[in-house]
């Protein structure tokens, strides 16, 4: 075949000096590969079938779809006829299933029920693991008595903008009822907890740590993260995803796996510890490895568009009011298919957020807490259908009142936020909820 000639234009010198005075101007210098595309949006066409975020080849395409059976799975109990691979339930749990609390990979739900609470939520303990073990369990399986339950009752807090406009929030307190124990020592922290959103677990996971601390080191002082010992969760404290995913089969779901050989019963829970189980482990690793793989591969919902002139300018105002120094917008990810950037809007990093929000023991006190920098991808996703409960115990019904929840290193920020007029604020609002 003859190729056609195209006609080569002469290059015009006085045009190669512009190009290249401009892209001096922009901070590139001539020859630098250009900037790593952001990788890991997809489309959500349908929220009950999440999408991976790359294109995966047949064999791990069925890893994935495995995966997310799993992860749909309710679990039984022991001995259940007929429960195929799935029973160990218990027995002591606080749901059933994965899905149960992160809905197809999505945030916990707003509370619904009677008692205030939400299905997604779950109470961690600290300092009653003689008794209770690392979570509270409101619920067993036949001939098992669930540990207690958790009632939550709502006080106002009231302020106004910097124009007058009023607000309110509705704080919290919780306190363990039919206890069956009897109560955990006055000291004992009580860590009201609700589901985060999985998408995108596995980028964030393979930020190089090394990106973690040059933010940090950037950070004013007055608003410097710490780096955290793991990843995930509200406080980092799970290493990584399997870690995440190991904890939540042993303590929220009472089945055992490779790396955790025991359900979350104390050394004086006899009756749980001497109860029949679904197996040694009772997950088995080809499960495991499965529901992990589809979390690592599992997509962020794409962005909802904005005209060109509020994207800018909601952009610049979530920078101008301090918010983009914690949920920074980009971070490198290297995946196995290369270096790339994610847009997460988070650093990855604990702050301490004030004594509003930190946690309480039984007594009320409250005790220092730092909290990892809630990533703010795939807002526009979770705001699109239902209630939402955002921060980390899911007080929050809307953006405007996480952001006014936000103290201590945020304290800033949020009157930054005060401060602006009406139209302003339904500007970032706004664009918050395109991310
Ligand atoms: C009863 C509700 C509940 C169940 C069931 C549950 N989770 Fe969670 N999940 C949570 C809560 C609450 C957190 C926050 C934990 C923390 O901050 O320490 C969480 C955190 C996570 C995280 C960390 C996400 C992040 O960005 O920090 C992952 C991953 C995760 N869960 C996976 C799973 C998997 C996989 C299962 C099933 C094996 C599961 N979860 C079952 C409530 C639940
Ligand atoms: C000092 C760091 C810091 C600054 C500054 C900051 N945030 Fe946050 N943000 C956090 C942390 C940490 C959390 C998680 C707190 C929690 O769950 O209790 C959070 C949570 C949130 C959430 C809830 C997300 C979720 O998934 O529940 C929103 C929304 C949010 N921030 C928006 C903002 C906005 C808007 C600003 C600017 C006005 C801002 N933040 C400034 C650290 C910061």
């Amino acid at each position: 075949m003859r190729l056609r000639q195209l006609p080569c234009p002469r290059p015009d010198p006085a045009a190669l000096i512009l190009a290249l005075l401009a892209a001096l101007a922009a901070g590139k210098a001539a020859g630098e590969p250009p900037a790593a595309p952001v990788i890991g949006r997809a489309e959500f066409v349908d929220r009950r079938d999440p999408p991976a975020r790359r294109v995966l080849g047949a064999a791990p395409r069925q890893t994935f779809d495995l995966g997310l059976l799993v992860f749909n799975t309710p679990w039984v109990a022991a001995g259940t006829p007929n429960a195929g691979r799935r029973d160990g339930l218990g027995p002591l749990f606080v749901s059933a299933s994965c899905d149960a609390c992160h809905n197809n990979g999505a945030r916990g739900r707003a509370p619904a029920r009677a008692d205030g609470l939400s299905n997604s939520f779950v109470m961690q303990l600290e300092g009653a693991a003689p008794i209770y073990g690392a979570v509270l369990n409101p619920a067993a399986v036949p001939d098992h008595n669930a540990e207690g339950q958790i009632e939550v009752s709502w006080t106002a807090l009231q302020g106004q903008y910097a124009d007058g406009t009023r607000w309110t929030l509705r704080q919290p307190q919780y306190a363990l009822r039919k206890l069956i124990y009897g109560p955990p020592p006055p000291d004992a922290v009580l860590r009201p907890r609700i589901a985060p959103p999985l998408f995108g677990a596995g980028l964030l996971e393979s930020v190089p740590r090394k990106a973690l601390r040059d933010i940090r080191r950037h950070q004013a002082a007055s608003m410097r993260g710490e780096l955290p010992a793991g990843s995930f969760g509200w406080q980092a404290e799970a290493r990584d995803i399997e870690d995440q995913t190991t904890r939540a089969f042993a303590r929220e779901i009472g089945v055992t796996s490779r790396l955790r050989l025991a359900d979350d019963c104390s050394p004086t829970q006899v009756a749980c510890r001497n109860a029949p189980n679904g197996g040694t482990p009772e997950v088995s690793d080809e499960f495991l490895d499965a529901v992990v793989t589809f979390q690592r591969e599992l997509a962020v919902p794409a962005r909802s568009t904005l005209p060109p002139g509020e994207e800018a300018a909601g952009s610049r105002l979530f920078a101008d009011t301090g918010c983009a120094a914690c949920h920074v917008s980009r971070l490198p990810a290297g995946t196995a298919s290369g270096p790339g950037m994610i847009d997460p809007y988070t650093d990855l990093l604990l702050h301490d957020l004030g004594p509003l929000l930190a946690d309480r023991t039984q007594s009320g006190r409250s005790v220092a807490s730092r909290w990892r920098t809630a990533p703010l991808w795939g807002l526009a996703h979770a705001l699109k259908n239902e209630a939402v409960a955002l921060l980390h115990d899911g007080r929050a019904a809307s953006l405007e009142e996480a952001i006014l929840w936000h103290g201590g290193q945020a304290e800033a920020a949020r009157r930054a936020f005060l401060a602006m007029p009406a139209e302003q604020r339904q500007l970032l609002l706004q664009w918050m909820g395109s991310l």
